[in-house]
């Protein structure tokens, strides 16, 4: 039966990004079909909305989304509900994709485009769960004037035990999947959020004893992510800390236009995107490189359609061609998106 994906390109490298990545489903020989609707400013320039209802309706009926990236500096004065990032922290919620999962892992040939020495960089093959429906994100926020009168900003962090529970269940069994090692990341000495979480996690360890479970809190885990990165097997964490940790993490691989991600709700349906976001300063010029997007495909056909073969394929041809040394700009290159795409489809 025919698969339908929902295609989201959004904004700046949005486009051009996801553009390649179909090309890739494309030539897997599936059988799917795209259906692309506006999301982001594109989203708000056709309609008035960055998330208008009938995208979400398409994402919601499609058996899996691909997503570029939203963002455009155009609309920064707008007010938060109308400028483009509200489409992906609503969509994420009215699709209720908690997981989100950021794999990274050294391509071979990369060692030098790391930021780590190579011996270090080599040892990368991790994968960050980041919870992705709650935290400091979606709690309540505002502006209010402080006891001392000035203007303040505020947004409530909180987890409830079953946001913890169920996030926390996602990186135990990926844990088992791999190499049995999961790292929890907190901020527990100072945050009752976080101290929430720690019990949460360690209270579950004994449903896993294969798993071997440890606690960082997050300043430490940012530095040993750059000091000894192969210590990671699996890292769950919350919403913001993940966020900032795999940021960190793709530049420990080469480049932020290499890392993609899965975003899962509770039946395994997803929305699947790169890392970054839609770069403005290098947009409409052919230079994104889209390895992300093409990778957030492959991770679209393993979780979503059950294809892991051609998961597998699209994967290992992305791995050829960087090893064959096919590289964008980001990577010291000079291939252009498209001619990047190509080298990947020449592997397959
Ligand atoms: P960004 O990820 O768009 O860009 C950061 C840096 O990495 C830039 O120098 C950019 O040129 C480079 N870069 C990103 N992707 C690349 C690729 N595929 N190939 C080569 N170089 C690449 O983050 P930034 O600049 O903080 O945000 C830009 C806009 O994107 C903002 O409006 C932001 O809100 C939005 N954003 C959207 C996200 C999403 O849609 N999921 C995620 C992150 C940011
Ligand atoms: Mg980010």
């Amino acid at each position: 039966m025919t698969k339908l994906i929902a295609v989201l390109a959004g904004d700046g490298i949005g486009p051009e990004v996801t553009a390649e990545a179909v090309r890739v489903l494309q030539a897997t020989g599936l059988d799917l079909a795209f259906e692309e609707a506006p999301v982001g400013g594109q989203g708000y320039r056709q309609t008035g909305r960055p998330l208008p209802p009938e995208t979400l309706a398409l994402a919601r009926r499609a058996d899996a989304v691909l997503f570029g990236a939203v963002g455009d500096p155009e609309f920064d004065a707008l007010e938060r509900r109308l400028r483009p990032e509200a489409a992906i922290l609503g969509i994420r919620r009215e699709m209720a994709t908690f997981a989100n999962l950021r794999p990274a892992k050294l391509f071979k040939g990369l060692e030098d485009a790391s930021a780590l020495r190579p011996e270090v960089a080599g040892a990368i093959d991790l994968l960050i769960v980041r919870e992705l429906n709650g935290d400091v994100y979606f709690g309540e926020k505002g502006f209010r004037t402080s006891p001392a009168g000035h203007r303040q900003g505020y947004d409530v962090m909180s987890y409830d035990e079953a946001e913890v529970r169920r996030i926390a269940a996602v990186g135990f069994d990926a844990a088992r999947r791999r190499r049995g090692k999961l790292c929890s990341v907190d901020k527990a000495n100072v945050l009752e959020t976080s101290q929430l979480w720690r019990d949460v996690v360690s209270a579950m360890a004994a449903e896993y004893p294969d798993v071997e479970l440890t606690h960082l809190y997050v300043d430490n885990a940012a530095m040993q992510l750059v000091r000894d990165p192969g210590q990671f097997d699996v890292i769950v964490t919350g919403n913001l800390f993940g966020d900032i940790l795999s940021d960190q993490a793709s530049m420990c691989v080469g480049s932020i236009g290499l890392l993609p991600s899965a975003s899962l709700d509770a039946n395994g349906k997803g929305m699947y995107e790169p890392i970054h976001g839609s770069a403005p300063d290098i947009a409409g010029q052919g230079k994104a490189n889209p390895c992300a997007a093409i990778l957030s495909a492959a991770m679209l056909l393993r979780f979503s359609l059950g294809e892991g073969e051609a998961a597998d394929r699209i994967e290992a041809a992305v791995a050829r061609a960087i090893a064959g040394g096919a590289r964008t700009g980001d990577l010291g290159g000079t291939l252009s998106t498209t001619a990047m795409a190509d080298a990947v489809l020449r592997e397959m």
